[in-house]
C-alpha cells in the first residue's frame, strides 16, 4: 500500500470511505467481513472490541452468548491478520475476566483465539484503570461460601505477525528515555475516558493508543483500529505523524469521529 493513502484500500464497495485527511482515512464498514479490505496494509493495530457486556452501541448486538462472542472474536481477529503487513504488531485491549452472566476468562480465551488464527504472542500489559470500579456484587458477604473477586484492570495483549523484530518502515522512533523506561514496565496506570465527554458509550483514553503507537511503531507507519468508535486511535496516530486508518460500523460514530478528529488535531477537512 502506498504510504500516502492516495488510494482506497477497501475491496470494491465492501467498506465506504467516510472521510479522509492527507494521512488519515475512516471507513464505514464491518470488521467481520473479510472482503472489507483486500490489502495487507496495517503496521500496528490498536483496538478495543465490543466486550459483549450489553452496551447499546446502535449497530451491533453486544449481548451474544459466550460461544457466539468467541466466534465473533475469531472472525475479526483473523481478518485483522490478513489486513496486516509483515511484522505487524497487534495491541488488543480486552477485559481480564467477565463476571456478569457467569464467570469467564475473556482475556485468556481471546489470547488463545488470536494465536489459533496465526498471531504470535509477545507479552501482556496490565492497565490499572484508576477511576473505574468494576465491582457489581460481593458474592457471599463476609463468607467463604461464594465470594466474588474482581480486579480493576484491563489487558492490552501484544501480538505480532511472523516476527517481533521490526526491520520494515522508516526506523524513526519518537519515544523519549523517560517514556520508554516507564512504558516498558507492563503495569500502566491512567484513568479511563468519560463517555459523556466523548459522546460514545465505551471510549478508551487517548493515552492508551498514544503509548502503544510511540512504543510499538515507527513514524510514518500505518496504524489501524477496526473498532474505531469515536476515533481515539486515529487521533493518537495523527498527533504522532503516523498514517491513521479506522473502521467503524455505525454511521453516528463515524460522524462523531469526523468532528472529534478535526477538532482535536486541528486539521482541515480535505
Ligand atoms: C469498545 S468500542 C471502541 C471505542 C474506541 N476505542 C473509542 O475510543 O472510541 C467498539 C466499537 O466497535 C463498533 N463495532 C461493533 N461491531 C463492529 C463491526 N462488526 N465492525 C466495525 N465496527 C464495529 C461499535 O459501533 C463501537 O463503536
Amino acid at each position: 500500500m502506498a504510504k500516502t493513502l492516495g488510494v482506497s484500500i477497501s475491496c470494491g464497495n465492501a467498506a465506504n470511505e467516510y472521510f479522509r485527511l492527507k494521512n488519515a482515512v475512516l471507513y464505514r464498514g464491518d470488521a467481520l467481513k473479510a472482503e472489507t479490505f483486500c490489502e495487507e496494509f496495517a503496521d500496528l493495530i490498536v483496538t478495543s472490541p465490543p466486550y459483549n457486556v450489553d452496551i447499546q452501541y446502535g449497530s451491533n448486538d453486544d449481548a451474544l452468548s459466550y460461544k457466539e462472542y468467541l466466534d465473533f472474536s475469531e472472525r475479526w481477529i483473523k481478518n485483522c491478520l490478513s489486513w496486516s503487513a509483515p511484522q505487524a504488531r497487534f495491541l488488543l485491549n480486552i477485559p481480564l475476566d467477565k463476571n456478569k452472566g457467569g464467570q469467564k476468562s475473556v482475556g485468556a480465551d481471546l489470547t488463545h483465539i488470536a494465536q489459533d488464527v496465526g498471531w504470535k504472542y509477545h507479552s501482556t500489559i496490565v492497565w490499572n484503570e484508576g477511576n473505574i470500579s468494576r465491582r457489581t456484587a460481593w458474592g457471599s458477604w463476609l463468607s467463604a461460601s461464594s465470594p466474588f473477586v474482581i480486579a480493576p484492570v484491563e489487558l492490552i495483549v501484544a501480538l505480532y505477525k511472523d516476527e517481533w523484530k521490526k526491520t520494515r518502515g522508516s526506523r524513526i522512533s519518537d519515544i523519549n528515555k523517560q517514556e520508554f523506561m516507564e512504558w516498558t514496565n507492563g503495569l500502566w496506570a491512567f484513568n479511563g475516558e468519560s463517555k459523556k465527554r466523548v459522546g460514545h458509550p465505551a471510549p478508551f483514553p487517548l493515552q492508551l493508543p498514544y503509548r502503544a503507537i510511540k512504543l510499538f511503531s515507527y513514524v510514518g507507519d500505518v496504524v489501524f483500529d477496526p473498532f474505531s468508535g469515536s476515533g481515539t486511535t486515529m487521533i493518537a496516530a495523527i498527533k504522532n505523524d503516523r498514517i491513521a486508518v479506522g473502521l467503524e460500523i455505525d454511521e453516528n460514530y463515524c460522524e462523531l469521529s469526523r468532528k472529534r478528529i478535526l477538532r482535536e488535531t486541528n486539521k482541515l477537512d480535505i
